[in-house]
C-alpha cells in the first residue's frame, strides 16, 4: 500500500492546470448506457474511480477503446448483461449511476445496493421512488436492486424529497428514454448535472432547466453518439487554492472553471489572500496577507461544497482566530478531525455537523492517516503547512479523486513524495 511522505513549510507557487472533472466524468460514462452509436470522451482524468466505471461499463458487455489522444471511446450496444456487480459497486458508488441508463434502454437492471460509507449512510430511496413514479418494479433482494419495466419507463412528475445529486443524474438519464414528458423538481443544480444535460443533448435528447430546480425532458426512442469534453474539475481547483492559501503561495490555475467557484473564491477571499479571475484563470497570491479564521457552511450549489469542508478546516487550523463549521449535506463528514489534531490542529467536534477551530502558529508533522477523499485531501494541505515530515497512510483514498497529485503539487514547489509500502 502506497503512502505519502510529504516535508511542509514550503509555499506553493507557480502554474497548474486542472484535471477533468471526476464527478462529471462518472455519470457521463454510465449515461453512454443510453447511446446507439458510439460516444467518445476526452478528458477524462487517469483516476481510480474513472477506471472502476470503465470496468463496470466492461463487465455489462460494452467495448471500450483508447485512442492515441487518451480519449475513449464507449460502444455500449454490445451490452448484454445487466448486472452490476457487488465488487464493484462497493468500490464506488457512482456505479450505482448505471440503474436509470440501463433499465431505459433495456427494460430490466440488477445493480448491488451501495451500503453505508465513511461520510454517511447515503441512502438510494430517492433514485428508486423517481423511478418508481416512472412506471418501474423496484425490489431488493439480497443485497441487490432489481428494477423492470417491460412495456418502458413513462414519463412522471418526480418531486424530490431532498437535493441529491446522483439521484438527479439517475432520474435525468431514465428519462431521456422514456413515453412523453419528465419534469424533476427540487433537482440538483450542481455543475456536474448540467455538464450530464449538456453530454445528453449532444446525444440528442431534449433537455431544459438543467441549473435550476426544475428540469423538464422530453423523451425519445434513441440516442446518438456524441464526442464530448469533460470540463474542469471545481474541487481539485478548490483544493489546490487552499492548499496555496494555507502555504501562503502564489499560483495561478489555468482552465480552472471560475465560473462554477463563486462561494469558493468569495470565500478565500474573506480568509484575506488576494484572489484575481482573468478568463479561465484563477490566481491566488497569499504572500502578504495573514489568514483569517472563517466561518464556514456547506450547502447545495451554489453554496460551499461539501467536497471542500475538510480542507477549509485544515486552513482554518492555520488561520488567527477561531471559526466554526458546519456541514450540512451529510451526517458524519468529520473523519479528518482526530488526524488534523494529530498534526497539532486545536479542532473540537461540537456535535454530528459542527466543529470549531482554533487557529495555531504552527501544526507539526506526524504520520496520518486517510479515511475518504477529501478528508486525504485536508491532511495533505495540514501537512503541507506543517513543519517537519508527515506519512499520509492510506493514500488509495486520494487516488480516486486527485490525478497525478505528488507530481502536480512537485510542480509548484511542494516536498512531496510517495513510496510503497
Ligand atoms: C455526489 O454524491 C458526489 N459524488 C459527492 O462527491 C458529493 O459529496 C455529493 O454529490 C454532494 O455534493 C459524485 O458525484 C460521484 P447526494 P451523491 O445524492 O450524488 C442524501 C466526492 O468526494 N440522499 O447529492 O451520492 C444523502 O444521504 C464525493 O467526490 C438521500 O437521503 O450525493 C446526502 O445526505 C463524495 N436519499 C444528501 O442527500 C437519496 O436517495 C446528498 O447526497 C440520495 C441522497
Amino acid at each position: 500500500m502506497d503512502k505519502l511522505l510529504v516535508r511542509g513549510g514550503e509555499p506553493l507557487k507557480g502554474e497548474t492546470k486542472a484535471s477533468g472533472s471526476k464527478n462529471s466524468s462518472l455519470p457521463i460514462l454510465a449515461a453512454t448506457l443510453l447511446a446507439s452509436k458510439p460516444v467518445r470522451l476526452s478528458n477524462l482524468p487517469h483516476l481510480r474511480d474513472v477506471t472502476t466505471m470503465l470496468e463496470l461499463l466492461a463487465v455489462l458487455g460494452a467495448r471500450v477503446s483508447l485512442d492515441e489522444s487518451l480519449a475513449v471511446t464507449i460502444d455500449t450496444n454490445s451490452v448484454s448483461n445487466l448486472k452490476a456487480p457487488y465488487d464493484l459497486v462497493r468500490k464506488m458508488r457512482a456505479s450505482f449511476l448505471v440503474l436509470g441508463p440501463l433499465l431505459a434502454r433495456h427494460g430490466r437492471v440488477e445493480v448491488s445496493l451501495p451500503g453505508g460509507c465513511a461520510i454517511g449512510t447515503r441512502p438510494v430511496d430517492q433514485h428508486l421512488k423517481a423511478l418508481e413514479l416512472m412506471g418501474a418494479t423496484i425490489s431488493i433482494v439480497n443485497g441487490y436492486v432489481t428494477a423492470t419495466c417491460e412495456r418502458g419507463l413513462e414519463g412522471a412528475h418526480v418531486a424530490m424529497d431532498v437535493v441529491t445529486v446522483g439521484g438527479t443524474q439517475n432520474v435525468l438519464m431514465a428519462a431521456t428514454l422514456a413515453r412523453g414528458t419528465t419534469v424533476i423538481e427540487n433537482a440538483a443544480q450542481e455543475p456536474e448535472v448540467v455538464e450530464l444535460a449538456s453530454c445528453l443533448r449532444e446525444m440528442g435528447a431534449s433537455i431544459t432547466g438543467d441549473g435550476s430546480s426544475t428540469i423538464t425532458v422530453d423523451g425519445c426512442n434513441q440516442l446518438q453518439g456524441c464526442s464530448y469534453r469533460v470540463k474542469s474539475d471545481r474541487i481539485e481547483v478548490g483544493t489546490y487554492l487552499i492548499a496555496a492559501a494555507a502555504t501562503r503561495g502564489h499560483i495561478c490555475i489555468h482552465d480552472a472553471c471560475p465560473e462554477t467557484l463563486d462561494a469558493v473564491l468569495d470565500t478565500l477571499r474573506d480568509f484575506g489572500p488576494d484572489v484575481q479571475v482573468s478568463g479561465s484563470t484563477i490566481e491566488l497570491d497569499a504572500r502578504t496577507n495573514s489568514s483569517r479564521a472563517t466561518d464556514i457552511f456547506t450547502a447545495v450549489y451554489p453554496g460551499i461544497p461539501t467536497d471542500l469542508q475538510a480542507q477549509f478546516m485544515a486552513l482554518n487550523c492555520v488561520s488567527e482566530g477561531v471559526s466554526q463549521i458546519t456541514e450540512t449535506i451529510f451526517e458524519n463528514r468529520f473523519m479528518h478531525v482526530q488526524e488534523l489534531v494529530r498534526l497539532g490542529a486545536d479542532v473540537r467536534l461540537m456535535d454530528a455537523r459542527t466543529a470549531t477551530v482554533k487557529g495555531v502558529s504552527q501544526l507539526r508533522g506526524a504520520p496520518v492517516m486517510a479515511t475518504d477523499l477529501r478528508a486525504s485531501s485536508s491532511l495533505l494541505i495540514g501537512a503541507l503547512v506543517a513543519t517537519g515530515e508527515t506519512a499520509i497512510n492510506r493514500i488509495y483514498h486520494i487516488d480516486r479523486g486527485y490525478e497525478r497529485i505528488e507530481e502536480k503539487l512537485g510542480w509548484l514547489g511542494a516536498d512531496i513524495r510517495r513510496v510503497s509500502v
